[in-house]
């Protein structure tokens, strides 16, 4: 399964559109990783990248929205902090028990997630405000 960001994911911000592109060519790697047997060994490089992604990306949204008086900015940053927490677990048991199968499963489960309802719903109702501010 090849996950492609599309046009109508875009923001009209390059830097948050090119980080968002970013995600999606690393969860593709995880998921070629993971068919062919070799998720296990990709778990710690998605984790690191994914905890300095999360810093960056999430702050570069939320100066957005700030900027911008996003009127759903509280909700939409209570998901990202749910992210964080969700991904400071994964890291924990990662630290407990290592990289086993249903570690993959998890970091999977969590990003394919993210994608569908964060990514395609939350940010793309970001990116559709964002675009009417800049374009008026
Ligand atoms: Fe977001």
């Amino acid at each position: 399964m090849s996950i492609q960001w599309t046009e109508d994911l875009s923001t009209g911000f390059t830097e948050i559109d090119n980080q968002h592109k970013e995600l999606f060519s690393r969860i593709n790697e995880f998921h070629q990783a993971c068919k062919l047997g070799k998720g296990r060994g990709k778990v710690r490089e998605t984790i690191e990248f994914l905890e300095d992604y999360v810093i960056m990306h999430f702050s570069t949204e939320e100066n957005y929205m700030e900027k911008y008086n996003y009127p759903a900015y509280n909700s939409h940053r209570i998901e990202h902090q749910k992210f964080i927490k969700n991904l400071e677990d994964i890291k924990e048991d990662f630290e407990k028990q290592g990289a086993g199968v249903s570690l993959v499963v998890n970091i999977n489960h969590m990003i394919v997630e993210w994608l569908h309802k964060h990514i395609r719903r939350v940010d793309k109702a970001l990116a559709n405000f964002l675009r009417d501010k800049t374009m008026t």
